[in-house]
C-alpha cells in the first residue's frame, strides 16, 4: 500500500513548514509549495532522508491562477493519490481601510482565499477517492477579531472559514467522506506574526507553542475533532482549543485586558 500523501502550502516558512515537517514525521509522502523553491528544497532534502518518505517539491506564486490549479494534477502524477489538503500559504499586509488599495485587497485576497478555493477544486476527485480525506484551512482569530489595519486580512480569514462550510456541506450532500476544518490561531511565533507585531509586547499566555499548534492539525487528520467537522477550532492561548466563537472572544478579552 502506497503512504498517505499531503499537499502542503506556505511550507517554506513558520507553520507550514513545521506541519510538513510534523506530516513526514507521521509517514506522509508529501508535495510542498511556496514561491522559495529554495527553502522547499533544502527543507525536502532534510525530511526525505530522515523519514524516508517522497517529496514533490512545487515553487508557486499562488497569485498565479493557472500554475495554482497545475499543482494538484503534478501531485497525482507523480503519486497518484492526495489525502490531506493544507492550506497554509497566507500574507498579512496591514493598512486602515481609509488607505487601502485595490492592490492590497486582491492580493490579500487571492492568496488567502482565491488559490485555497482552487486547490479544493483541483483536489476534490482524490480527496473524496482518500479513505481520509481532509481539507484544513488556517484561518486566524482576525476573522472574529480584527486587528487595526487589518481588514482585507480578517475578511479573507473569514472567507476561508465559508470555503471549509462548503466544503463540508458539500461533501455531506455527495457522499464524498472529505472532512473540512478551519483552525483559527492567534498569536505564533513566525515572520509574519513578527512583522504584523511590529514591537508589540504580547500578553502572558498568548503566545502558541508551534508544536501545540501542530499537534491540533494533526489531530483533524487523525479524527479528534471529527465531531467539528465543519466548523472552525479556535485556538487563543497555550493549551486552549474551543469551536465556540463565544468563549474564543471572551478568552481574548480576558488575555487582552490582564
Ligand atoms: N503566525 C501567526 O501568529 C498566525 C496567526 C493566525 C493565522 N496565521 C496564518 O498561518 C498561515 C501561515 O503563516 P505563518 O505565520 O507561518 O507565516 P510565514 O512564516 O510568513 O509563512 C507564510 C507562508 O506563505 C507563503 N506564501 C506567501 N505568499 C505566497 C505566494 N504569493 N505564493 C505562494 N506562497 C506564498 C510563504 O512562502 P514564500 O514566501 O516562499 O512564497 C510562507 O511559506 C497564514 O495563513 C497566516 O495567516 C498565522
Amino acid at each position: 500500500m502506497s503512504r498517505p500523501v499531503a499537499l502542503v502550502t506556505g511550507a517554506s516558512s513558520g507553520i507550514g513548514r513545521a506541519c510538513a515537517i510534523a506530516f513526514a514525521r507521521e509517514g506522509h509522502d508529501l508535495a510542498i509549495a511556496a514561491r522559495r523553491g529554495d527553502e522547499l528544497k533544502s527543507l525536502a532534502e532534510e525530511i526525505a532522508i530522515e523519514h524516508e518518505i517522497e517529496v514533490l517539491v512545487r515553487s508557486v506564486d499562488l497569485h498565479d491562477h493557472e500554475d495554482t490549479a497545475r499543482i494538484v494534477p503534478e501531485v497525482l502524477e507523480r503519486f497518484n493519490r492526495l489525502d490531506v489538503l493544507l492550506n497554509i500559504a497566507g500574507i498579512a499586509d496591514l493598512v486602515p481601510l481609509r488607505e487601502m488599495t485595490l492592490g492590497t485587497l486582491q492580493r490579500t485576497l487571492v492568496v488567502n482565499t482565491i488559490a485555497p478555493a482552487l486547490l479544493v477544486r483541483e483536489a476534490w476527485a482524490a480527496l473524496a477517492e482518500s479513505p481520509e480525506g481532509v481539507v484544513i484551512n488556517i484561518s486566524s482569530l482576525a476573522s472574529i477579531d480584527p486587528l487595526p489595519g487589518g481588514g482585507p486580512y480578517g475578511m479573507s480569514k473569514s472567507a476561508i472559514e465559508g470555503l471549509m462550510r462548503s466544503i463540508h456541506i458539500e461533501s455531506l450532500e455527495a457522499d464524498a467522506g472529505i472532512r473540512a476544518f478551519a483552525l483559527a490561531p492567534g498569536c505564533i511565533d513566525t515572520p509574519l506574526l513578527r512583522a504584523a507585531l511590529d514591537g508589540i509586547t504580547l500578553p502572558e499566555g498568548a503566545e502558541i507553542p508551534m508544536d501545540e499548534f501542530v499537534g491540533h492539525v494533526l489531530d483533524c487528520v487523525r479524527g479528534v475533532h471529527d465531531e467539528a467537522a465543519g466548523e472552525t477550532l479556535y485556538v487563543v492561548r497555550e493549551g486552549h482549543l474551543t469551536r465556540d466563537q463565544d468563549e474564543a472572544m471572551e478568552w481574548i478579552r480576558d488575555l487582552w485586558s490582564g
